[in-house]
């Protein structure tokens, strides 16, 4: 029986197993997939152990995905620019793609399962962490018509802006200088989320039927969601449905099959009322 997992630390909470277990119950694939508490220190040996005992394909969550981007044998476009995994799959020859659906799957939560368009759009991108840099790509490729990335530190958000320049129209910009500013969709890609923070966010930053999205979930609507809802969004969402999509376009690249997410979505949503 063919087999995948997930590793990460910590991993208790992952919904990965459930979320791969129903994509495979509802396509009729007789597979197993598994979680497995994995620290950084021991990711190399793990991942040689899962595949060297016939493994067939590895999500890979925090701290795991640029250890997982180095020991790929051979990588996707989107996970070389990305410069982080989060879906290794062992290949007929053995070797092991690496390939990052984190961008793909936030796309495609946005367009397919909201009606959020991106072509044309005005983007603005808090934080410029590995959490962006995995969203960059995918996003540029809907052809926004512009996307600013504002950073605490912004350093970081100019070194981002640079490297993916060749892609798309990119600005960088600290939260301070976004005021007089207006965007169609603000995608919250800062870790302050999962302490309840918030970034530093000028009024008015809003134009009429913006979104806002947080890359982050919670069972509560998290600080971003939050703020979302204050300034009026048109929607102001959480990271629930990407994480979803992410795992279906990982399930698409083990097993060739594209699941119906929105059954699974509206589950794990059932559930944290
Ligand atoms: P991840 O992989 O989640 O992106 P990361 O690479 O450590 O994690 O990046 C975290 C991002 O969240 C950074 O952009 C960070 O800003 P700095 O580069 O200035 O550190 C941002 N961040 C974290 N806590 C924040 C806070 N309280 N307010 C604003 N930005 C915050």
């Amino acid at each position: 029986i063919d087999s995948y997992a997930v590793f990460g630390h910590p991993i208790n909470h992952s919904k990965s197993p459930r979320i791969h277990r129903l994509f495979a119950e509802q396509t009729r694939q007789d597979l197993t997939y598994t979680a497995q508490d994995v620290p950084s220190k021991n990711f190399k040996t793990s991942a040689d152990n899962f595949f060297s005992h016939g493994g067939n394909g590895l999500n890979c969550t925090v701290p795991l995905k640029e250890l997982a981007w180095s020991y790929a044998d051979h990588l996707s476009d989107r996970a070389r620019l990305s410069k982080a995994v989060n879906t290794l799959a062992r290949q007929p020859d053995g070797r092991i793609l690496g390939d990052n659906t984190d961008g793909i799957g936030l796309v495609n939560d946005l367009t397919l399962n909201h009606a959020i368009t991106l072509s044309n759009q005005r983007i603005l991108i808090l934080g410029a962490g590995g959490a962006t840099r995995g969203i960059l790509a995918p996003i540029l490729a809907q052809q926004p018509s512009q996307i600013v990335i504002a950073n605490r530190t912004r350093s970081k958000a100019d070194t981002l802006a640079t490297e993916f320049a060749q892609l798309g129209n990119l600005r960088s910009s600290d939260f301070a200088n976004l005021a007089q500013m207006q965007f169609d969709l603000i995608i919250n890609a800062t870790s302050a989320s999962l302490s309840n923070q918030l970034p530093p966010l000028p009024a008015n930053l809003l134009s009429a039927d913006a979104c806002c999205y947080d890359l982050a979930y919670a069972n509560e609507p998290t600080a971003f969601v939050r703020w979302g809802i204050s300034q009026h969004a048109r929607f102001s969402l959480d990271g629930l449905g990407m994480l979803v999509e992410q795992a279906a376009a990982a399930f698409k690249l083990w097993r060739g099959i594209q699941p119906a997410t929105s059954p699974v979505i509206a589950l794990l949503n059932s559930e944290r009322h």
